[in-house]
């Protein structure tokens, strides 16, 4: 029987208040199962993105409910339930070039859930995770002493999702993680991102403009 992991039921999005409110998203109604990828599809502006901030917590929703591995995370939650979905929903951004700190290093963009959430035991296995995901997404060790300008945009995506795998997620909502690239680099995030999925049983959520993608 397939398990729901999250469901967004009757969901509106507005921003603004009373003559100046903006519904950007109205009546929103879908679950994904436990494993699956859904595919959020539709032209820009239709309210994509909005849905998927509101997943992770970043917009508010106006009515209706997101209902998380069977609890509603929409609302007030206590600062442990929070915590709890930071780490266990993770977005991989539109646009790996403006989602880096640009004066961070790898190694510390890397390591930032991990030190917020305290998801390890020492530094030695802090670090021996980074290693790890770092060559799992493609690049190399020497990598982690580095500064984002010094990648390519598809590295900086590569980067992007080592930083969300890290985290051990069970959601990872990918808002449109290929756009900003050509075909050959498209192909090769897309057999990343599924790589990842068959490994660690990962939902997706991924939000495209385009079908065929
Ligand atoms: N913080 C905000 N304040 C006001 N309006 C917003 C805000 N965020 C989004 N909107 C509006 O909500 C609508 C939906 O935007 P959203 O970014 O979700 O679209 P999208 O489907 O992701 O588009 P694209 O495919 O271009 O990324 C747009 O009209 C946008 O202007
Ligand atoms: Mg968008």
């Amino acid at each position: 029987m397939p398990e729901k992991l999250v469901e967004v039921k009757d969901v509106e999005i507005s921003f603004g208040e009373g003559r100046k409110k903006f519904v950007a998203v109205h009546n929103a109604n879908f679950f994904i199962n436990k494993g699956e990828t859904f595919s959020l599809v539709g032209e820009s502006g239709s309210g994509k993105t909005t849905i998927g901030r509101a997943i992770i917590g970043l917009n508010d929703t106006s009515n209706g409910e997101i209902i998380f591995d069977g609890k509603k995370i929409n609302g007030y939650l206590s600062h442990s339930e929070k915590n709890d979905l930071i780490r266990r929903i993770q977005m991989i951004f539109q646009d790996p070039a403006a989602s880096l700190n640009e004066r961070a290093t790898v190694d510390y963009i890397l390591s930032e859930g991990l030190y917020n959430f305290h998801l390890y035991k020492d530094e030695e296995e802090r670090k021996a995770k980074i290693k790890e995901i770092i060559k799992e997404v493609g690049l190399l060790e020497e990598h982690l002493t580095r500064y984002p300008h010094e990648f390519s945009g598809g590295q900086r995506q590569r980067i992007g999702i080592a930083r969300s795998l890290v985290m051990q997620p069970d959601l990872v909502i990918a808002d449109e993680p290929i756009s900003a690239f050509d075909v050959s680099v498209r192909a090769q995030v897309l057999n990343l991102l599924k790589k990842f999925q068959k490994e660690l049983g990962l939902t997706y959520l991924f939000i495209a403009h385009d079908l065929s993608v």
